[in-house]
């Protein structure tokens, strides 16, 4: 369900043209474009798939922390899965319950088991245990704020990584993955959490992998999780399942499945294995926001040495970092193409002093085009999910703008961040 369509020529997301967004001194480019209501209706969509059973969808915070985001997903009825005591702070910031939240992370220190199991003076919904060691170190602290933590088990189901149809640096359970508690440890794990008044255990999940395109992998490791539980209940008292996120987007070569098609195989799951009565989470991060965000770059220039021609851009790897980080592919179009207009490969690449600053080779309008026009702007596509909460100040570089649309016009934004916030943050430190 992208956002963004052409119409005289001209890229639009959310009925707003990008020609405008991108021209617009207020926010100055790179600046990152999303349509909240493309992400609202995504959130409706998923939760349509549960046929009103009970349910959680944790939207992972940190596919893009942005505060009208979390705000808007939160209005439609969703939870949070966050990584870190500031994601906590910013879910409940944005109105999330501290009920509906999970925190996940293979290393939370003691300030930030704390804040979860203090927020709100309930705690939160969940912490997600990730190894053996760390229940001793929850406990502990539960122990010294007079509370019991609620705990969940984030189990390794080891599902091989040919299996799940991904880049093997976003697969997460297979068994040389630091995440999740490894089969072999759970005994363990559950005997400590038996053992201990400060600890309650309400769950049991699994997060196998980003971007996944079949619903197959899933399914695996749902199975395992539901048989675990099975195996739980006379010994706790569960109220949910967690099935984890990673459903996949369309980011040009096809994704055969929509994110209601992962809940409603694993639906099917739950209910025969007898669990009906549990709820059943899901933490979606990319396919909640991906296809509804763009990265909008100015051309500063091209370069030609043929056979070789690039076309550099003012969004850099610190921008949008996927590409340089797991070779992912995003397309790139030009914000204006007339129909018919000649193109020709180029390579796209950014202004950072890095060779992987480089967003691949792309038809793009040959320069300058049949009516001797410069190439002024292009898109990145499905830049929405691990684009600006992944970005970085490397090379001096400004932050992106942030630009929100709802209802055919923008709502709100942030500015760039301008270079002289740099050399004062780079300055901090006093030497005379
Ligand atoms: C524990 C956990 N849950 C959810 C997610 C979100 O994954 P995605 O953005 O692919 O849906 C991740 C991503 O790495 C994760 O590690």
């Amino acid at each position: 369900m992208p956002s963004s369509r052409r119409t005289d020529g001209v890229l639009e997301l959310g009925s707003v043209s990008l020609a405008d967004v991108a021209r617009d001194p207020r926010f100055g480019t790179p600046a990152y474009v999303y349509d909240l209501d493309g992400i609202a209706a995504e959130a409706d969509e998923l939760k349509s798939a549960f046929d009103d059973a009970p349910h959680l969808v944790a939207y992972a915070v940190k596919a893009n922390s942005a505060g009208p985001i979390v705000k808007t997903l939160a209005g439609r009825g969703c939870g949070a899965d966050v990584v870190s005591g500031a994601e906590l702070l910013l879910a409940v910031a944005c109105g999330v319950p501290a009920a509906q939240i999970v925190f996940s992370g293979v290393a939370k220190t003691d300030g930030e088991l704390d804040l979860a199991i203090g927020v709100e003076d309930s705690g939160l919904g969940a912490i997600q245990v990730e190894s053996v060691e760390e229940l001793p170190r929850i406990a502990a602290r539960a122990a010294a704020l007079g509370r019991v933590a609620r705990v969940s088990l984030r189990i390794n189901p080891a599902v091989d990584v040919g299996e799940l149809d991904t880049h093997s640096y976003i697969a997460t359970g297979h068994d040389e993955a630091k995440f999740g508690v490894p089969l072999a440890s759970v005994t363990d794990a559950l005997a400590r959490i038996e053992g201990d008044r400060h600890l309650r255990l309400v769950g049991v999940g699994a997060h196998v992998g980003s971007q996944l395109t079949s619903t197959d992998g899933y399914a695996t490791s749902a199975s395992a999780v539901f048989a675990f539980a099975r195996e739980l209940r006379p010994r706790f008292e569960l109220t949910f399942v967690d099935a984890g996120g990673g459903f996949g987007i369309d980011y040009g070569e096809g994704c055969p499945v929509r994110p209601a098609d992962f809940i409603r195989r694993t639906r099917k799951l739950q209910k025969e294995m007898g669990l009906d009565d549990l709820a059943l989470y899901c933490e979606p991060g990319r396919s909640l926001v991906g296809a509804h965000g763009v990265l909008v770059a100015s051309v500063i220039q091209r370069k030609i040495a043929e056979p070789r021609r690039w076309i550099m851009i003012d969004a850099g790897m610190n921008d949008l970092m996927r590409p340089a980080l797991y070779q992912a592919r995003h397309r790139i179009v030009a914000v204006e193409q007339a129909e018919g207009t000649p193109t020709r490969a180029y390579r796209v690449v950014g202004p950072v002093c890095e060779s992987s600053d480089d967003f691949g080779v792309h038809e793009l309008p040959d320069m300058p085009d049949a009516r001797a026009r410069e190439l002024r702007e292009v898109a990145i596509l499905d830049a929405g999910a691990y684009g600006y909460s992944m970005a970085s100040r490397y090379n001096g570089r400004a932050l992106p703008a942030e630009v929100f649309l709802r209802g055919g016009k923008v709502v709100t934004s942030t500015p760039r961040s301008s270079p002289d916030d740099w050399v004062q943050d780079r300055l901090r430190a006093p030497l005379a």
